[in-house]
């Protein structure tokens, strides 16, 4: 044996003791359970305590910790947060709940999915839900749920006026009034026809596009960012809207946010109700006033031929990029996305699942008998401009929304100011 031989053997015998030193190392990694981890998360203040139960749950059962934090009740108030997180690159927070109309907005700030949560899981969801996170050739978050803007009702009053579910803006409006009128002459003084959201947030910028987009006027910009805010449709809806203060609406209603109007219609002092699909949940829990008096339906549209245009406003989760437990955060966000979790929040809470399967559920339909339609809802919703708009997108809400709350709660030429807020959108385009 030469030297050589008599050193590559001994070479030989070093990876041979080495590979069974990391063999039995391995063994014994196996054996040990995964190491327990605390996961910081975030979970919006309107589904705070469901998304707590699913969080928890979680952690019982893979042996780790849930720290979370709440969003503000406004979530346009969560944006400055995040940017202060994102500005650190803070790994103080792992999982992040996720507007849809931020997904452009903060894409950069999340990791990739792709190879975090396995594609079957991924196929599992709404297709339109899960496309509007692939961005840049990345998936950039997972759909917790569907929010549409719907039309709740009282059932019983309608049936005691004889009326249908209105199916234009203008039916709703007449039929709104006449029940609130005949209730009022009936003894309640406190009764109104409708309930929406008109203080100047994001809220509004959902609640105008529905309107302008239910008449044909656009969503504020064409999918190539062209301004098309200023057309008939936008000054006819916005005209109407002005029309709903103080007569079928109380004079508040212009700083209502979801929660101020729901708790006018859930006190029973109102006949409409412009929401999210949660407050199925919240009117028809157990020792609520309006158990078995709500109906639900699409939005009303503008006029014959013309389509229903809830606003849509999925909510996302995301793993932070700045995350330094990838991983886990993302076993804790397929949990959440997950059917199981999502199957929870449908029966106890009212939230439209984004997994497809749940739709046809036994459980789910026994306890949201108006599935088919949210569906069929979720399927004609309108997005807001925040593809085309990306970073850009919260500066171009804020000027169309303040302007709306000037038109609605103002006295001036509906046409001219509609004309103005064209002008200030379009230096808002130009800007970014
Ligand atoms: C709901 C929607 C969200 C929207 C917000 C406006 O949380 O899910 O998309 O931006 O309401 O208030």
């Amino acid at each position: 044996m030469t030297p050589i031989n008599q050193e590559k053997k001994g070479t030989m015998m070093g990876y041979k003791h080495k590979l069974l030193a990391g063999l039995a190392f391995l063994t014994v990694a196996v054996a040990l359970p995964a190491k327990a981890e605390t996961i910081s998360m975030f979970c919006s203040a309107t589904d705070y305590e469901l998304c707590e139960e699913g969080a928890q749950k979680w952690a019982k059962s893979s042996g780790n910790e849930v720290k979370i934090n709440r969003t503000p009740q406004n979530l346009d108030d969560a944006i400055p947060i995040y940017q202060q997180l994102f500005a650190s690159k803070s790994a103080d927070v792992d999982l992040l709940y996720v507007d849809v109309i931020w997904l452009g907005m903060m894409k950069d700030h999340f990791s990739d999915l792709v190879s975090l949560v396995p594609e079957a899981e991924v196929k599992a969801h709404f297709a339109s839900a899960t496309d509007a996170a692939r961005i840049d050739d990345k998936l950039v978050a997972m759909p917790f749920y569907i929010d549409t803007g719907l039309m709740f009702y009282r059932k019983d009053l309608l049936e005691k006026y004889g009326k249908q579910a209105p199916k234009t803006w203008d039916e709703l409006t007449a039929t709104a009034k006449e029940i609130q009128d005949g209730e009022r002459k009936a003894g309640n003084a406190d009764m109104w026809g409708y309930a929406w959201q008109g203080r100047s947030y994001e809220g509004l910028t959902c609640d105008a596009v529905e309107w302008i987009a239910a008449g044909g006027g656009g969503t504020i910009l064409s999918d190539k960012g062209e301004v098309t805010i200023n057309n008939p449709a936008t000054v006819a809806a916005l005209t109407r809207a002005r029309g709903w203060i103080d007569t079928i609406s109380p004079k508040g209603v212009l700083n209502y946010d979801e929660e101020s109007s729901r708790a006018l219609f859930e006190s029973g002092n109102a006949v409409f109700h412009r929401n999210w699909p949660y407050v199925w949940g919240t009117s028809q829990a157990q020792g609520g006033k309006l158990v078995d008096k709500v109906g639900v339906s699409a939005l009303p549209i503008g006029a014959d031929g013309q389509k229903s245009s809830g606003a849509l406003g999925t909510a996302y989760l995301a793993v932070s990029k700045y995350s330094a437990k990838q991983e886990k955060a993302a076993e804790l966000l397929r949990y959440m996305v997950g059917l199981e979790d999502q199957k929870m929040r449908a029966i106890k809470g009212g939230y439209n699942p984004t997994v497809e399967a749940l739709y046809t559920d036994a459980d789910v339909l026994a306890k949201i008998p108006f599935m088919p339609m949210a569906k069929a809802a979720f399927e004609e919703s309108v997005a807001r401009p925040s593809a085309a708009t990306g970073k850009n997108y919260n500066r171009v809400s804020r000027t169309f929304y303040r302007a709306v709350h000037d038109i609605i709660s103002g006295t001036g030429d509906v046409a001219e100011e509609v004309a103005q807020l064209e002008k200030k959108l379009k230096r808002d385009v130009k800007a970014n």
